[in-house]
């Protein structure tokens, strides 16, 4: 009888755990690529609580900005967002930003967010 209970006590932990670790995956651990350059310096355009939850609401103001006002030079361009967190392959080729388990995929994968952004921006840096 002890045994039984035990082993459904470890059971319950066991699928906590996995849970709880599922969750801080997604939530507070980065999800920044290697191979970017984010992922060789410190802090993005604004600190990263605010860019987890506002980015959209800050990519929207910048097309408004410069699609009707034509004002151009703020801090949320997305070609700036594909060119710092664009990982690259191992031939030295840049890996879209929305591609399976990419920066931008990531988050939305886990949130089944599905954005249309990139069928007119370019997912992967302009080559200098
Ligand atoms: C010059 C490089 C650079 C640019 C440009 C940039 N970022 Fe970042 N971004 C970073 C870095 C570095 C981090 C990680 C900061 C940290 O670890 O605290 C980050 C973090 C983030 C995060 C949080 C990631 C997480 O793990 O929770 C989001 C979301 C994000 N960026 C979105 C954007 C968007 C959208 C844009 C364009 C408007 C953008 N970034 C532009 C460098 C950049
Ligand atoms: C039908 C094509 C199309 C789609 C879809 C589209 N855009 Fe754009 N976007 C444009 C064009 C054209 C411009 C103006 C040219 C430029 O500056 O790149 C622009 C400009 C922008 C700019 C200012 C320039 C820059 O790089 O920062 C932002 C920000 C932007 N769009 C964000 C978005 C976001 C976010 C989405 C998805 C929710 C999106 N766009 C979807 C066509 C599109
Ligand atoms: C840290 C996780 C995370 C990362 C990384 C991330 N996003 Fe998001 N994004 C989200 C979440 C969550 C939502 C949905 C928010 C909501 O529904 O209120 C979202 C929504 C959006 C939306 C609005 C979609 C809509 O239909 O309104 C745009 C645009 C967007 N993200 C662009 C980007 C781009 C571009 C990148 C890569 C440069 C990126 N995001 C990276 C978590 C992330």
């Amino acid at each position: 009888m002890h045994r039984l209970i035990g082993l459904k006590r470890i059971a319950a932990l066991v699928v906590g755990g996995i849970l709880l670790s599922l969750s801080t995956a997604a939530i507070s651990g980065s999800v920044v690529v290697e191979g970017s350059k984010a992922a060789g310096i410190e802090s993005c355009v604004a600190p990263t609580a605010d860019m987890r939850r506002n980015h959209m609401d800050y990519l929207k103001h910048e097309r408004n900005e410069v699609v009707y006002e034509g004002v151009r030079g703020s801090k949320y361009s997305l070609a700036d967002c594909v060119s710092c967190h664009a990982s690259k392959d191992k031939s030295g080729h840049s890996i879209p930003v929305n591609a399976e388990k990419q920066f931008c995929d990531s988050c939305h994968d886990y949130a089944a967010v599905k954005i249309t952004c990139f069928q007119c921006h370019r997912k992967v840096p302009e080559e200098k």
